[in-house]
């Protein structure tokens, strides 16, 4: 099916949707009619976030840890069985860490580099395919981090490979039909900080972004979208 199809049929698989922007954008694409896959490792939330969102004719929740290429084939599986297509897939799931490069653990940072890097990569491979046969479109969640280099975070280094990502991605499916585009937030309100930020975004500010990049005519591909609050200057 083509991707102007009806919105009440198309599908969003949404990696990282059991809080914050993931949450957000699951919340603001099911109001807009989009039958939604939402993918964590939070099975619980996922499912009470399913139910609120339509239940299992609207709304699929599957456990996932995106660093995991059998769990990542096995969304993309339950989501075709599901609802037979897959429009568009949100790679949106990581985590952050310290400023330093003696901080955090080596473990932390090898958790951090398998989710944000390779679980985003796995999340294109896994859905190109069917993204393919829509003519469908794939989204990133970059950061600001993405753009500017922060002191001593490799967490920033992970969010620039995203970025990466997200053009290396949009040149290997020219042709295709389908769609690239990367999101780059600033400072978020979301649980990703142990102490809640001021002056943030709100998760919502960035689940209208994806909606905007997602309603634009096939011939529109919106490449980026770097959103600042207000208060934000770096
Ligand atoms: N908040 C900000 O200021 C900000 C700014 C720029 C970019 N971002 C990016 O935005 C994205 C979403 O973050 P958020 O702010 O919404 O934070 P959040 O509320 O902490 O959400 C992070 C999501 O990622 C999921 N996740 C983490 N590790 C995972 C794994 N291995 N497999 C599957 N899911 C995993 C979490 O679910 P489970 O724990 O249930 O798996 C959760 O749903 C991240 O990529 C983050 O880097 C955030």
């Amino acid at each position: 099916m083509s991707s102007e199809s009806a919105t009440s049929e198309r599908v969003i698989l949404i990696t990282g949707a059991s809080s914050g922007i993931g949450a957000a954008t699951a919340r603001h694409a099911a109001a807009a009619g989009w039958r939604v896959v939402l993918a964590a490792r939070s099975q619980e939330r996922l499912q009470a976030l399913a139910q609120e969102l339509g239940g299992p004719a609207r709304a699929l929740a599957v456990r996932c840890d995106v660093a995991d290429w059998e769990d990542q084939q096995q969304m993309v599986a339950a989501a075709l069985e599901s609802f037979g297509r897959l429009d568009a897939a949100f790679a949106n799931a990581g985590f952050g860490g310290a400023r330093g490069f003696l901080k955090d653990t080596v473990e932390h940072w090898r958790e951090m580099v398998l989710t944000n890097v390779l679980g985003a990569a796995l999340t294109l491979r896994a859905t190109i395919p069917a993204l393919s046969e829509a003519r469908g479109h794939l989204l990133l969640t970059s950061s600001v981090a993405g753009r500017r280099v922060l002191p001593g975070s490799l967490y920033s280094v992970t969010k620039h490979a995203v970025t990466a990502m997200g053009e290396a991605a949009r040149q290997d499916l020219h042709g295709t039909g389908v769609r690239v585009t990367l999101i780059e937030p600033g400072m978020t309100d979301t649980p990703f900080f142990d102490q809640r930020p001021a002056d943030a975004l709100l998760g919502e500010d960035i689940a209208r972004a994806v909606m905007y990049a997602l309603s634009q005519p096939p011939h529109v591909n919106v490449n980026e979208i770097l959103i600042r609050p207000t208060a934000q200057q770096g």
